[in-house]
């Protein structure tokens, strides 16, 4: 089968990795994909929002299986897309429909969700211009500190948590007045819940689910989750919190009440549910949803998976995830990122990464995400720019093979945290 994956982070050459090892794959395509995913198939020059280029491409290569990695197709609707147009309907496609990717395209949307189906969430409220007034008055005489979301994307700025009501007030008005553009057109106020944050990954055919390893990812740019979030620093897989006890309780009060409230209320959704979910005591909460893989725990999700990954999303797109049994190695997998000098802030491209030649252990294995091929050389292409993953016994170890790794590895500004599951040591 020839298979279409979207999008160009450590995440797609993580699932590009594990689908070209599997026996069903013959040809797998990458749009745009990365100097990493062109070994793994062929890149395509291909926006992963370009619905009428992937429609020719799709026809043109006899694509029979299409992988949706990032959140902005799927808002966009790219699977309404294919499942309207006449030549690509009987083409499965990874991740829900529009109106089920609003459980990560809208904060509103997923609270008022969350309400109908008695799945544990912070309380809230939500405001537009229209109430804005009643909104400060609500901001003044909440409890600190206060959680202001921007209802839309936001490239994972939204979140704003603000420790005093002078600053609360303030952002509010701010996302009100557009700092998010449209995506602040709706603000949704919220409890701050105290508490230790994982990620648990689903993968749903829209009746039946199957829970796939769970991880931790490190968003803060400095050790002891100091300084601005990113997108990622680095993740741990399993969650050493997460036993059997608190996976049950999220399984029973959280999986099972959102499959089944997308199924009751007619939510078309074949694909990954992402919930971020804390620990307050000894109870999970869900902190927001996404519709795609986390980046950068999928580099540590997948390696763990035992399973063909075709065959899973066959599977899902098939309806028979019951016949499904998820296997996982058994031993911890991390990830650490290594990003441009500067990053999340502004930061330089173009420089030539050394040591990516050097052999690795059996143990270890490199994603890249921003990186691109400049003649034969390979290049910084992004504020993240590759991922070292390694396997062992336990976190201690695998962050020391994941950072020896690291020390061979250098391009101008290169930085990466050392303590990637430091409160696991
Ligand atoms: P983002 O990934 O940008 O949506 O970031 C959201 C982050 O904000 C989460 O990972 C939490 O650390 C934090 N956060 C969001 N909502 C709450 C909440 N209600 N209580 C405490 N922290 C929150
Ligand atoms: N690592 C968090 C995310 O992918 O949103």
């Amino acid at each position: 089968m020839n298979i279409l994956l979207l999008g160009s982070g450590g995440r797609e050459h993580a699932l590009a990795w594990k689908l070209a090892g599997s026996n069903l794959c013959t040809s797998l395509f990458i749009a745009p994909g990365n100097a990493g995913t062109a070994a793994c198939g062929t890149n395509v020059d291909l926006s992963p929002v370009d619905f009428e280029g992937i429609r020719k491409f799709c026809s043109k290569q006899s694509i029979g299986l299409v992988v949706v990695g990032p959140e902005e197709p799927l808002v966009r609707g790219i699977v309404d897309f294919f499942a309207t147009d006449a030549v690509l309907q009987t083409i499965p496609v990874i991740g829900p429909s529009a109106k089920g990717a609003l459980l990560e395209g809208s904060k509103a949307f997923s609270k008022k969700f969350m309400e109908r189906h008695n799945i544990p969430t912070a309380s809230y409220r939500e405001f537009n211009t229209g109430n804005s007034a009643e909104g400060i008055s609500y901001l003044q005489q909440h409890s600190l500190p206060i959680v202001l979301k921007a209802d839309g994307l936001a490239a994972g700025k939204g979140v704003v948590i603000c420790q005093n009501h002078i600053e609360a007030v303030a952002e509010f008005e701010l996302m009100l007045q557009g700092k998010f553009g449209e995506a602040g057109s709706k603000v949704v106020v919220e409890e701050f819940l105290s508490g230790i944050e994982m990620s648990v990954f689903v993968l749903t055919d829209g009746h039946h689910y199957v829970v796939l390893p769970e991880a931790k990812d490190y968003k803060r740019v400095g050790e002891g989750d100091k300084g601005p979030n990113t997108g990622g620093m680095g993740a741990v897989s399993p969650v050493p919190f997460a036993d059997d006890t608190f996976m049950s309780k999220i399984t029973q009060r959280i999986i099972i009440p959102t499959v089944e409230g997308l199924e009751k209320e007619n939510i078309d959704y074949k694909g990954f549910i992402f919930i971020g979910v804390i620990k307050v005591g000894e109870d999970p909460y869900v902190i927001e949803y996404n519709c795609r893989m986390g980046d950068p725990e999928t580099e540590v999700v997948v390696p763990r998976l035992k399973n063909d990954l075709v065959e899973l999303f066959l599977a899902a797109a098939e309806q028979r995830l019951d016949k499904v049994k998820i296997e996982m190695d058994p031993r911890t997998c991390c990830t650490i990122v290594a990003v441009s000098g500067g990053y999340p802030g502004s930061y330089e491209k173009g420089f030539p990464i050394a040591g990516l030649e050097e052999p690795l252990s059996g143990d270890s294995l490199v994603f890249h995400a921003g990186t691109r091929k400049e003649k034969d050389q390979v290049v910084t292409s992004g504020g993240r720019v590759l991922c070292v993953t390694s396997f062992a016994d336990t976190v201690y170890e695998a962050v020391d093979k994941s950072r020896d790794v690291l020390e061979n590895v250098y391009f101008e500004g290169i930085y990466y945290r050392r303590d990637i599951g430091y409160e696991f040591l």
